[in-house]
């Protein structure tokens, strides 16, 4: 499975929002900038509110109550901004967090989860690479997808270390870098897989410096194109879809950071020359402890 929709909508609350409401799209970082991409190709018709927790980036090093903490405060914040639907483009936040995210929104959702299924049916080698985070890879919902679609395929998971924090200051090309991917994939070619699942929305920015390690030995499955159209199914189902055709609105960017590293990779990948805000969205994780006020 590649994505995890709300079954119900709205579970509880708020009104139904109108279709001309923004999609939400949310990463810990700049990763979900990927899945922006292939959702404006597929939907071009629809607003885009993107956040970027960059701040707080990378989740994959933080503990489960973190990463909970933060996916609800920005989807809450989404929420109150007038989304109509969100898209967690996060592995790791949705691993750890898309039921209760999904139980508390009042609004669809999609997640995002890596594609273990379609690695299974394409792998001929019967052996196939998963590049994640640390918390994707020991998460209950990565395991469950394993047991469920690896059959007779051999799954070498592989922690990316190190490659969020890359693209978040925007390197996908240094030395350094291709030297550390180099180490994740050449056990994978050694051990014979021809598949390699990026199963964190940041890697496709890495596409170019994986293709120079290993050439066309490994194919890679992304699952950004696949998680566009099951929004665009969610919205159909929900009767949300932008009446369009409109005119293209360029995305609106958010980030808890300074977001300079946002636009420049908006610029390069999305080829938008996009205005980044900042925005500060409290937590009870990331709120100042009243005995540090003191
Ligand atoms: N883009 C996030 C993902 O898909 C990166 C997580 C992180 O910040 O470590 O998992």
């Amino acid at each position: 499975m590649l994505f995890e929709a709300s079954p119900s909508f709205p579970p509880t609350g708020r009104a139904v929002a109108d279709t001309s409401a923004p999609v939400g799209v949310f990463d810990s970082g700049l990763g979900g900038l990927s899945v922006l991409r292939a959702v404006r190709a597929a939907l071009p018709d629809e607003r885009l509110v993107y956040v970027a927790d960059s701040l707080y980036a990378p989740y994959g090093e933080r503990d489960d109550d973190f990463i909970a903490d933060r996916t609800m405060a920005i989807g809450e914040w989404l929420v109150s901004q007038g989304a109509k639907a969100l898209v967690v483009a996060c592995n790791t936040a949705t691993a750890q967090s898309i039921a209760l995210v999904r139980e508390r929104l009042p609004i669809p959702l999609v997640g995002v989860e890596p594609g273990v299924k379609p690695a299974a049916l394409v792998s001929k080698t019967r052996v196939v690479g998963v590049l994640a985070t640390a918390v994707t890879l020991r998460s209950a919902r990565f395991q469950t997808l394993l047991e469920r679609y690896a059959g007779d395929c051999r799954f070498i998971c592989q922690p990316g270390h190190g490659l969020v924090q890359a693209v978040e200051r925007c390197d996908t090309h240094s030395p350094e870098l291709l030297a550390l991917l180099a180490s994740y994939l050449r056990p994978m070619l050694d051990a014979g897989a021809d598949t390699l699942v990026l199963g964190c929305t940041h890697y496709p920015f890495l596409d170019e410096a994986i293709r120079s390690i290993v050439g066309d030995r490994l194919q890679i499955i992304d699952t950004s194109v696949a998680i566009a159209r099951q929004l665009e199914r969610l919205l159909d189902a929900h009767r949300l879809r932008a009446a369009g055709p409109s005119p293209r609105a360029l995305p609106r960017f958010y980030s808890t950071a300074d977001g300079e590293s946002q636009r420049q990779l908006a610029a390069s990948l999305l080829q938008i020359d996009a205005r980044v805000e900042h925005v500060v969205i409290p937590s009870r994780r990331t709120r100042p402890l009243e005995s540090d006020l003191a």
